[in-house]
């Protein structure tokens, strides 16, 4: 979804920085697309906050008499704050204080020196996001109160839901990979490669019975959020170049079950539920492992949904055939070499059967 730049009233920006200079390059970076105050304490911000109503607020954490986890914790505890989205701008780049943070209720962390365009589109997507969160939260309220008329109530109840649905799952797919910018990824392809690999599980008739069930744009739709809890991990964990630390790895796994959470408090909004229970067990399942050996439940075999055995498969193809910031890409013949013949026990078995089968499907190509 394109931000309507010349058809919607400007957002406002609040920075709070005490250092001017960092003050300057962000206004600089967002002036021609927001209204954008600058102001160089917590103090002030909260001097200002009742008369100015930012729609977004960027918080420096180290600053002198208060510093951004205080007036994060103030900001959360009043009503009339409490749902400003705020974004930690900040230097620092340790993994336990970004936690910390986010705990708080910060959205999101971007690093000094940042990249103007970068910080600008992380802006746009945040408020996009919460514009959509607005609309359905009018919209609930809208046909609550056209309670007389419950079959006309309902249609548009679906109708809208599933609108705002498909715009909300373009935000998310764009702030998904945004975030994962400085990775080269293949996108799009996830939902080729499920749909892919589900069609010819349903010709040898693998599972039959459960595929037939399921609606096939849906669940492809659905696959493509299976990282979509990536978002609430800290940003120098997900680009990191070096191994991670044990502790580091625990953050990171915990992706799973964020994008799970993600969605649950989306899927009350939303009437196509079955989209939103297949988007949420490809989140919570994608990394358990037929032999036990996964997170975040350490599930085995058929404990395991079916969502998160397919998904595994294409997950670690996808890993092993793009760029990571910790490996280069690998060409595909050496992908499939490792999937067939180094992983036994990761997999379900008959659906490897399946892959190993048509695995030369999954080479689509450098141009999509
Ligand atoms: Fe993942």
């Amino acid at each position: 979804m394109k931000p309507q730049e010349n058809l919607l009233p400007r957002k406002r920006i609040m920075i709070v920085d005490d250092n001017a200079t960092n003050l300057m390059f962000a206004k600089t970076a967002l002036f021609d697309r927001f209204d954008v105050f600058t102001v160089p304490s917590a103090a002030k911000m909260f001097n200002l906050l009742p008369s100015s109503s930012p729609d977004l607020i960027l918080l420096d954490i180290s600053m002198p008499e208060m510093d951004g986890y205080e007036a994060l914790k103030i900001l959360k505890s009043k009503e009339e704050w409490k749902n400003i989205p705020v974004i930690f701008l900040t230097g620092m780049d340790q993994a336990k204080e970004e936690t910390d943070g986010l705990a708080l209720g910060a959205i999101d962390y971007i690093y000094k020196p940042f990249e103007p365009r970068l910080l600008k589109k992380r802006i746009e997507n945040y408020i996009q996001l919460a514009e959509l969160k607005d609309t359905l939260a009018k919209n609930d309220v809208r046909l609550t109160d056209r309670n007389k008329n419950l079959d006309i109530l309902l249609t548009l109840k679906n109708k809208s839901s599933r609108e705002l649905c498909v715009s909300i799952f373009s935000v998310l797919s764009d702030m998904v990979e945004n975030r994962n910018h400085k990775i080269q990824t293949k996108r799009g392809r996830t939902r080729d490669w499920v749909k892919i690999l589900i069609d010819a599980m349903l010709e040898r008739g693998v599972y039959k019975s459960t595929l037939e069930s399921w609606n096939m744009e849906e669940v492809a739709m659905a696959a493509e959020l299976h990282d979509l809890g990536k978002i609430e991990i800290p940003e120098a964990l997900i680009l990191k170049k070096s191994r991670l630390t044990p502790a580091e790895l625990e953050v990171v796994k915990k992706h799973t079950i964020y994008g799970e959470l993600m969605l649950e408090r989306m899927g009350t909004q939303i009437a196509n539920r079955d989209f939103v229970a297949h988007a949420q067990l490809f989140c919570l399942n994608h990394h358990e492992r037929w032999d036990g050996s996964g997170y975040p439940r350490a599930l085995k075999a058929h404990e395991i949904p079916l969502q998160g055995r397919i998904m595994a498969i294409v997950d670690v193809y996808d890993a092993l055939t793009n760029v990571r910031p910790y490996k280069k890409a690998f060409p595909h013949y050496y992908a499939i070499k490792v999937l067939l013949e180094g992983s036994s026990g990761y997999f379900d078995p008959s659906i490897m059967e399946v892959f190993r089968e048509i695995a030369w499907k999954f080479d689509i190509g450098e141009d999509k």
